[in-house]
């Protein structure tokens, strides 16, 4: 089983374009081809929605079955607390990312609903925290 799952949620859809000098200026789309020729090993797979709901019926639909999730929830994180029954509720470790510091940010930020029913969670690498944490997953 090497099926490793990247879920990115709201706004995350405009990287690149949304707050370059917060999220940098690359899209996602290319990150992660780069990601998966640096992993061939790993049958890596990539969704991203701006609705919650959407967001859990993909972690439903795959956290029986994947090695791992990585999950950028965006905002959710700091108030879905469907989502964190969602991560609870399957078998499958979920790293949580996020792409720039949440604790050098605004205090809203500081606080996740998802943090505790994570394997672990990055922040604060940029784009390369989805590589940290994908290689989190293929030790473990
Ligand atoms: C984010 C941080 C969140 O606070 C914010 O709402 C995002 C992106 C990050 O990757 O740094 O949408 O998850």
């Amino acid at each position: 089983m090497n099926k490793i799952v990247i879920i990115n949620g709201p706004n995350l859809n405009l990287l690149g374009v949304r707050e370059t000098s917060v999220y940098g200026d690359r899209d996602f789309q290319s990150y992660f081809e780069t990601l998966r020729s640096r992993y061939p090993a790993v049958d890596l797979m990539y969704f991203q929605s701006n609705h919650e709901g959407a967001i859990i019926d993909k972690i439903h639909e795959v956290g029986f079955s994947v090695a791992g999730i990585v999950l950028n929830a965006g905002a959710y994180t700091h108030t879905s607390l469907a989502i964190a029954d969602a991560i609870a509720a399957v078998t499958a470790p979920v790293v949580e990312v996020h792409i720039s510091n949440v604790y050098a940010r605004e205090s809203f930020r500081h606080h996740s609903y998802l943090a505790k029913n994570c394997r672990g969670v990055i922040c604060g690498f940029g784009l390369d925290g989805y590589r940290l944490a994908l290689e989190s997953l293929m030790v473990q």
